[in-house]
């Protein structure tokens, strides 16, 4: 087997797509220690800068010595503390939805929904550049599986048009696409659902607490809150903590609690980030100048990657994908912009289709103006060098 595999690491490395760890600590909410220097962490997704956040880091530190290090058990045996039901109320609440369940990460949320809620007889439409827990929860279905081409609306509805079923029918798509930096057209979809009629199921992993007036996410841009069949999203990325929700109705919700094996087999999360999670809940709801903030940042970069001739696909939001092409090209820009203090992933095949290797950039609230001018002067430079712009 070993040889075997060796092989297939050397394909993988003459492709310039291997992957390596690197071992990195927190220095601020945007610094980090690398082999012992200083970097710039452009690629966090924990939009708010809220994962160091005093309050939060309190909330969190509060609770164990009350609760513990660890639940050591599922949540139906006897992990399910009470803080879970707390924050399950609240979230449902903020969210505009009548009932939700916590999951111990986004990953094992997204295979529950999909392989739990979905029969032999069913379709399930799924947009091409959906989240790989997506996909992997589709194989996991045993229901027919539809592909449709990214946000084209003029192709999901030719295939559901085309594709009948027995059973029951669901679309599948992410709020805002996690490499792409862009958002699927709900009004658009909700259309269709009006003349087809379908389950809608969304993963606002990345909308969670930054689009929207209220930042209860992307839902609430499209004056749609608490309407998708179910909704999904996580603590992990702008709410700084760890663990996913899926809210729902009271039958959808049961159903899992009684049929979804990621939720049933597993140890739940400790009520550290339970209690982190809800603090940082709390401070959103109360203040939007987090969110606030962090727009001002999102658009101040995005204006002069803009104007300096980078290829941003349509992204919206605090995601930017920088195009590069190439693979190979790709790591040689990301090595080239960690040389100068900047920490960035080059993000290829197979997360992202071939030939459209990118660099993965992330705005935070927690950059300076001082920190976002090196960063853009840095990657301009780069990013003519390789004749990019
Ligand atoms: C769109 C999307 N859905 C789901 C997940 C999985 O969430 P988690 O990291 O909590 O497993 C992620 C990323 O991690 C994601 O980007």
């Amino acid at each position: 087997m070993q040889k075997q595999l060796k092989k297939r690491l050397d394909d993988i490395r003459k492709k310039g797509n291997y992957r390596q760890l690197r071992y990195i600590k927190p220095v601020t909410s945007t610094q980090i220690l690398y082999n012992g220097k200083a970097y710039l962490n452009l690629c966090s997704n924990s939009y708010l800068s809220l994962h160091v956040h005093p309050d939060i880091l309190k909330a969190a530190k509060d609770v164990i010595d009350e609760y513990g290090a660890g639940t050591c058990s599922s949540r139906s045996v006897s992990g399910s503390i009470d803080i879970y039901g707390q924050l399950e109320k609240m979230i449902a609440r903020y969210k505009g939805y009548r009932k939700g369940l916590i999951f111990s990460n986004g990953y094992m949320a997204n295979i529950a929904i999909i392989s739990t809620l979905t029969d032999s007889n069913d379709v399930i439409f799924s947009d091409e550049l959906n989240h790989s827990s997506l996909i992997d929860a589709t194989r996991l279905s045993r229901a027919k599986k539809v592909i449709y081409k990214h946000r084209d609306m003029n192709d999901l509805e030719k295939k559901l048009g085309r594709e009948r079923s027995a059973g029951k029918r669901f679309v599948v798509t992410e709020s805002v696409f996690s490499m792409d930096g862009d958002i699927a057209p709900l009004s658009d979809i909700f259309e269709l659902r009006e003349r087809y009629g379908f389950h809608m199921i969304l993963d606002d992993a990345h909308g969670t607490g930054v689009f929207g007036q209220k930042g209860t996410g992307v839902e609430e841009l499209f004056g749609l809150s608490g309407s998708m069949d179910v909704h999904m999203a996580t603590f992990g990325k702008a709410l700084g903590s760890f663990g996913a929700f899926v809210l729902s109705d009271e039958v959808v919700i049961n159903f899992l609690i009684n049929r979804a094996r990621t939720f049933m087999y597993t140890t739940a999360l400790p009520a550290s980030s339970l209690a982190s999670a809800m603090k940082a809940l709390e401070m959103i709801e109360q203040d939007t100048t987090y969110k606030d903030r962090l727009w001002k940042n999102i658009d101040y970069m995005r204006m002069r990657l803009n104007t300096a001739g980078f290829d941003l696909k349509d992204s919206v939001g605090p995601i930017i994908p920088i195009v590069v092409g190439e693979d190979a090209k790709t790591l040689r820009m990301q090595e080239s912009l960690m040389r100068k203090g900047l920490f960035l992933q080059g993000i290829r095949p197979p997360t992202v289709p071939e030939g459209t290797s990118r660099l993965r950039l992330t705005v935070v609230r927690g950059f300076t103006q001082e920190d976002m001018d090196y960063a853009i002067e840095t990657i301009i430079h780069a990013g003519k060098k390789m004749e990019l712009i």
